[in-house]
């Protein structure tokens, strides 16, 4: 019986010699796309797949469990890998692992292969994530052992095996896309003194060519989901990103340039634009700290964002340590209703506004007018004691140099 894998295939080069080489090698090839928003026409896949040398070619529309299940949570945790990028590759390598260790089951395969590098984070994201949830599943990582060095070649070898090949001029840039965000890396980002050329950016303006005018947007959200844009509501959160992007990329909104850790050891610099989840996490972060109490928002903002961001930028999707942080998440989440306003304008995304029913600012203890109901009384007493130790150690300091004069 023939070795059956299924293939993680988008299409592109890579993963078409894939599935080639792997043919080659005795394995019957079955292909596995998802559509998790990267803006492409997944029509011509299944043909491209069985040109290649497929045998059963898979495609999927994933955006809104992709929102929904991942997007979701990485929002609600506020989670940023160094404290920038808000994971959007990262992300959808284990909702795509999970799909292709449910056909493999179905299918009764015992591989699944990806087409990431061995330099690169995804690998790891790729092949944790198979195992945690199968792991009798063998994974296959071609483009670590093959013997193409450079492009030409595998091009080279595509022609030679009626491979389509795209022939026009591709750009330079390795480019990752779906509705999160996109990542721009090669080419002349390779330098990182280098400004990133006009052409790396995909979905947003400059802040140069962004309207002149800003635009105010609303953003309401219902226990921890974003629901609406400006009034209109959005059944499904894939929409609503997807219309944010275009909304706040117009402004320039979301562009990020950072030189990031990647877990292998090595620096790399990195592009990303996400201007949906750019606006949507300054929303989430004024909602949520307007109906939580400061106990909890501290503990929150202290430890969560930069604890996420790291299991997800490492691979721990399927881990314990992310349900449990899931769960405190949407503890949270379900204070957080109502809406935030925003400004969009020259790259830069504004809270100008926030309310909700579940709002913990109260008007008359906060307000400085005559309405004031706050004990200053106890305000006085409070000091006293909160200012203790360090008048305690101010005092002893004191003490000690009048001694020594
Ligand atoms: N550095 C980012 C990450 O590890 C983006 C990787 C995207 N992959 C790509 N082939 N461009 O999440």
């Amino acid at each position: 019986m023939a070795k059956r894998v299924v293939l993680a295939y988008s299409g592109g080069l890579d993963t078409s010699v894939i599935v080639r080489w792997l043919t080659e090698r005795g394995y019957e090839v079955i292909t596995y796309t998802a559509d998790v928003g990267q803006g492409e026409e997944l029509e011509e896949i299944p043909k491209k797949a069985r040109q290649s040398g497929a045998v059963e070619a898979i495609v999927e529309d994933l955006k809104e469990e992709f929102a929904r299940d991942y997007c979701l949570p990485v929002l609600r945790a506020l989670a940023l890998y160094e404290g920038k990028y808000p994971l959007s590759a990262s992300l959808s390598r284990p909702l795509i692992s999970k799909k292709l260790v449910y056909y493999a089951e179905k299918f009764k395969a015992d591989y699944v292969a990806h087409g990431s590098t061995g330099k690169g984070n995804d690998q790891v994201r790729f092949e944790l994530s198979v195992w945690a949830l199968n792991p009798a599943i063998e994974v296959l990582a071609p483009v670590r052992s093959w013997e193409f060095k450079a492009r030409e070649e595998q091009i080279e070898y595509a022609k030679k095996h009626g491979i389509p090949v795209k022939v026009e001029k591709e750009k330079p840039y390795s480019i990752d896309r779906n509705l999160w965000g996109i990542s721009v890396e090669c080419g002349p980002l390779e330098d990182p003194w280098t400004e990133p050329p006009k052409d790396a950016y995909q979905i947003t303006f400059s802040a140069e060519e962004a309207p002149d005018e800003p635009d105010i947007l609303t953003v309401g959200f219902e226990k921890g989901i974003p629901v609406s844009l400006n009034g209109r509501k959005y059944n499904l959160l894939s929409q609503l990103i997807m219309e944010l992007n275009t909304l706040a990329g117009k402004h320039g909104v979301g562009r990020i340039d950072i030189v990031e850790n990647r877990l292998v050891g090595i620096k790399s610099r990195e592009v990303y634009e996400a201007p949906a989840a750019t606006v949507l996490y300054e929303a989430y972060r004024d909602l949520l700290s307007l109906v939580t109490d400061r106990f909890t928002f501290h503990y929150f903002i202290n430890h969560i964002p930069h604890e996420y961001a790291k299991l997800v930028y490492e691979g721990l999707w399927f881990s314990p340590l992310r349900e449990a942080l899931d769960a405190f998440t949407a503890t949270l989440a379900e204070s957080v209703t109502g809406e935030v306003r925003l400004k969009l304008f020259k790259g830069s995304v504004s809270v100008i506004g926030r309310r909700s029913d579940k709002s913990l600012y109260l008007e008359d203890l906060a307000t400085y007018s005559e309405k004031d109901t706050f004990d200053h009384k106890a305000g006085e007493l409070f000091t006293k004691v909160w200012g203790l130790p360090l008048k305690i150690k101010g005092l002893l300091k004191k003490k000690k140099q009048e001694f020594r004069t």
